[in-house]
């Protein structure tokens, strides 16, 4: 049995702190009486050495590369599962009988609509408005037609807040696309199922008959099964950091869609696109931008690459290569933009600079190539991976408020001035 404890040695004294174990993964040390009984706070920008909470969703180990949810292998979850499985295995914990799937369908099915007054909202937003700002507004908004807070003690109303967000997060995320391309917007058809359902609303045509194109869903299905959840990134932190003031579900996932939205985080995936695009127009010379990302004096970065937790490949960038290989071929596409990916990616992988500091691609790195050969257009690309994220967000939501986590307020090292006398400003 490891030591079960640390000894701090300050001023004089020895305090001890117990060390909280884990299943896989680091152990953490509970200074949850740090302050009171040194007067020491910790500091770690960023927490790149700090656990927020205790949690038993998804377990990501860095350095081999490896992603589980609820214990489950992302390998093998992307290869045998469904999104909507993956939605419940989060949400509930373990893989759903076939009973408990097609009663939680049902239950999304329930609220596979959206009420009319939010296309107001919609319609008052530029065509020109960034998808996923437009998604974050709506995301908030959808509180006003639903203000009926959870009670997270009764389990049927949680379980009906995440059907109820699952389902209406799919119609939003439709319609910002629906508002880009200045097509009438459409509510879902329950005679499909989730992910079918979400193509429909986001592709169909007001003057043809839709075409269910497989190759299409199974791609888009197992993209969002990748994205589902990832441990405590920065827009689940939010989403937490949000619930634990109590605030209600639909404004939390707003404060998600926000923080994903960053090019250091979701926003990535379009990132790495534009970034290929650049290089595609500047006649393809991988070698001058990965020279740039060495280059301290220069402010780019190999968008796509690197990972706060991850020190070997990102599992979910192996899959979606391996993906995006089969579905160009199966469209018959041929896009430079993937071959200067992998360009960049055996160059990249090769010098020390990167070898050293363990970059390696992460999940946006290939899945914009994904996208655009489903004829998703760049800026839409961060929506579909909060349409991804959302089961994880809330799954996480869920779990912070059963946990009993108390409001989030960190603590800070001030370093501004001592107290001073206010100078009227004729003396100033
Ligand atoms: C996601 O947390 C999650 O789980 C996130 C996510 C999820 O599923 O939720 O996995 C999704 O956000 C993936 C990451 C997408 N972002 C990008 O691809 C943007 C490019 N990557 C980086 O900006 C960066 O790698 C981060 C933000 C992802 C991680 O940054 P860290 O952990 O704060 O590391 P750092 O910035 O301190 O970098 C360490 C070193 C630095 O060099 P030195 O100062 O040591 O000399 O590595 C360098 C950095 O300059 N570095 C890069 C680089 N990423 C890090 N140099 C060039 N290009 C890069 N992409």
């Amino acid at each position: 049995m490891s030591d079960n404890k640390v000894i701090l040695n300050y001023d004089g004294k020895a305090f001890e702190y117990p060390i909280i174990d884990s299943t896989l993964g680091e152990k953490g040390i509970d200074i949850s009486k740090l302050r009171d009984q040194t007067g020491l706070i910790t500091l770690d920008r960023g927490f790149k050495n700090t656990g927020s909470t205790i949690s038993t969703i998804t377990y990501l180990d860095g350095d081999k590369g490896e992603l589980f949810y609820r214990g489950y292998p992302i390998e093998q979850i992307a290869e045998k599962s469904n999104f909507t499985e993956v939605m419940y295995l989060l949400l509930n914990g373990n893989l759903p009988t076939q009973a408990e799937y097609t009663n939680f369908e049902n239950g999304i099915k329930k609220y596979n609509y959206i009420a009319e007054e939010m296309k107001k909202i919609i319609d008052v937003f530029p065509r020109s408005a960034h998808p996923m700002g437009v998604l974050s507004s709506l995301t908030s908004a959808l509180t006003a037609f639903n203000p009926k807070a959870v009670n997270v003690a009764v389990k049927e109303d949680l379980d009906h807040a995440a059907e109820m967000m699952i389902a209406k997060f799919a119609h939003l995320c439709a319609w910002t696309y629906r508002k880009t391309q200045g097509l009438p917007l459409n509510h879902g058809d329950n005679s499909l199922n989730y992910v079918e359902n979400f193509y429909r609303m986001a592709f169909r045509k007001p003057n043809e008959d839709f075409v269910m194109d497989k190759v299409v869903v199974d791609a888009l299905d197992k993209l969002l099964i990748l994205h589902a959840d990832h441990e405590q990134n920065c827009s689940t932190s939010t989403v937490r950091m949000v619930g634990s003031a109590h605030t209600g579900l639909f404004a939390s996932i707003s404060a998600g869609v926000s923080a994903l939205w960053g090019p250091l985080h979701g926003g990535a995936n379009q990132a790495v696109i534009e970034m290929l695009e650049m290089i595609e127009k500047d006649g393809g010379d991988v070698a001058k931008y990965v020279a740039k990302a060495k280059d301290k004096n220069d402010s780019f970065r190999l968008m796509g690459f690197g990972h706060r937790v991850y020190k070997n490949f990102d599992p979910r960038a192996r899959i979606i290569k391996k993906a995006a290989d089969d579905i160009l071929n199966a469209l018959g596409i041929h896009d430079k933009a993937l071959d200067i990916a992998m360009q960049l990616e055996k160059v990249a992988l090769e010098d020390d600079y990167f070898v050293e500091r363990k970059l390696y691609p992460n999940v946006d790195f290939y899945s914009g190539i994904i996208y655009r050969a489903l004829g998703i257009p760049t800026e839409m690309f961060t929506v579909m991976f909060a349409l991804g994220r959302l089961p994880g967000w809330i799954s996480q939501w869920k779990e912070m408020r059963l946990l009993g986590d108390p409001i989030g307020r960190p603590r800070q090292v001030y370093q501004g001035y001592t107290p001073r006398d206010y100078v009227s400003i004729e003396n100033r």
